[in-house]
């Protein structure tokens, strides 16, 4: 949708018009791209603070209300009512699923839980404490080995089953890292089980004895999935985005993301958080950390804190923060020195003017570690349990962006700041 044109007047006198974009909700966008064939300068914009880079109808964000949309449906409601399978369907549909739907779905997500049976010996050559998102972002890049007859982007049957393979074998993958990294025997999907009952058999069931899943914990990671589906134009979405415009395989893409999602600025906060706290250690420490992370000498940074979007606070930290309570209780875990810790450094926090005026809050990281760590699962675990639930979003974006008629490469350009042209000089006149 356009609106009426927005005016520019360069140094030199020159005035174009560029036309003013409207979304359904949202800022609107000014289209800059005829901006360097008539003016001959390009926007400036490190790190996209105020870029939209596509059209997309899958998730709305408003940082300033702490609103998050799924197609519409506020994340609060479909926490509080839905499960992760049915909001996948909707990521990747675009509407919630019939009763009938959504078996189907459910049966046929079913149905690519196993892995090819070659794929398993790629974890006979990691080393045995090999970071597990290392190990996630090499096997999804190499379903493009196993899976190449089912590749052709421009084939909607085929990128309905990269979608359903996806979300299908990541926990199936993630669980094999963890095993690797345990030393205990893979183990097999189960599927007459729920998607999170599934993921828990395999991360924790051995073959030498009965594995009883807990309910609440099938719940919370449900929950936690739901809340990890999608972001909008994110540092791995929009890499996926990225990688998959240049027309390459959707599981390249995906390896892609999963690797942005690594780093600690990223989804790796989760597990950065942890190692926060356990540096902290206790609550007389917190104004010790709280003063460094105000320092700006210092490089420490409170993980788990602040938002490129978010400025109030994420809907996402709040409703987790809740399910803590949950867990922790349904556990019987009256000793919680680290969920205590957090809550007391949330709340330290948020009082100091620093991070007050900076619109500092608890995002979606710093509360999911501590349900990740009651539920048994280990810290270099929890980036791998963001990328399960966040496969959905990334797998709803690279099938919008594929399949977008107008779609073009994606390939910025730069303000160079190198040295302007010079001659080679020969080895024996430097
Ligand atoms: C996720 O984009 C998404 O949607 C991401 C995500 C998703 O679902 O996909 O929501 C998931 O990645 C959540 C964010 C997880 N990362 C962390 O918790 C790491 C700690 N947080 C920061 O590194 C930071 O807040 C970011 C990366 C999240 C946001 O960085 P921005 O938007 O580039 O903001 P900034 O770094 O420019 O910070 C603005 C100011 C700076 O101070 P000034 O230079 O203006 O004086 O706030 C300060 C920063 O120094 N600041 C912090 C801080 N975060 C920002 N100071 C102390 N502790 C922090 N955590």
């Amino acid at each position: 949708m356009s609106k009426d044109a927005f005016r520019l007047t360069s140094p030199s006198g020159t005035e174009i018009e560029l036309q003013v974009h409207s979304g359904s909700v949202g800022p609107d966008g000014i289209d800059v791209s005829k901006l360097y064939k008539e003016l001959g300068v390009f926007t400036y914009d490190p790190g996209f603070m105020a870029t939209g880079s596509c059209e997309s109808d899958i998730t709305f964000i408003d940082g300033e209300k702490g609103i998050l949309l799924y197609r519409g449906y506020p994340v609060e409601q479909l926490a509080a009512n839905s499960s992760f399978i049915e909001v996948s369907y909707l990521l990747l549909y675009a509407e919630l699923p019939t009763p009938v739907e959504l078996e189907q779905f459910r049966n046929t997500i079913r149905r690519h839980t196993m892995l090819n049976e070659g794929m398993l010996n790629f974890f006979k050559g990691f080393r045995y404490d090999a970071h597990p998102m290392a190990m996630l972002a090499a096997v999804v890049g190499s379903m493009s080995a196993y899976y190449h007859d089912t590749m052709d982007v421009n084939d909607p049957a085929h990128r309905d089953i990269f979608a359903h393979r996806i979300l299908a074998k990541l926990p199936t993958i993630a669980a094999a890292a963890y095993k690797l990294n345990c030393g205990q025997p893979f183990i097999y999907p189960r599927n007459e089980l729920s998607y999170c009952e599934n993921l828990l058999q395999m991360l924790f069931a051995v073959p030498a004895e009965p594995y009883d899943i807990d309910p609440i914990a099938a719940e919370a990671l449900d929950l936690l999935f739901i809340l990890h589906a999608d972001h909008e134009q994110n540092c791995s979405t929009s890499t996926v985005r990225m990688a998959g415009s240049s027309g390459t395989n959707p599981y390249s893409a995906i390896a892609a993301g999963i690797s942005a999602l690594w780093g600690p600025a990223h989804g790796g906060a989760n597990e950065a958080v942890l190692n926060m706290l356990k540096e902290i250690g206790d609550a007389s420490q917190i104004s010790k950390y709280v003063d460094k992370a105000k320092d700006k000498n210092d490089p420490f940074r409170l993980m788990g804190f602040g938002h490129r979007v978010y400025k109030n606070f994420d809907p996402r930290a709040t409703i987790i923060r809740e399910m803590c309570h949950k867990v922790l209780k349904s556990l019987d875990r009256t000793d919680t020195p680290m969920f205590d810790l957090a809550l007391k450094l949330e709340e330290v926090a948020l009082k100091d003017d620093y991070f007050v005026e900076k619109n500092l809050y608890p995002n979606v990281d710093f509360y999911s570690g501590i349900i990740y760590r009651a539920l048994g699962i280990p810290t270099s675990m929890f980036t791998v349990m963001f990328a399960i639930g966040r496969s959905v979003g990334w797998t709803a974006h690279w099938r919008e962006m594929i399949s977008d008629p107008n779609g073009r490469i994606s390939r910025p350009r730069q303000l160079y700041t190198g040295p302007s042209q010079r001659d080679y000089i020969a080895i024996d006149k430097r």
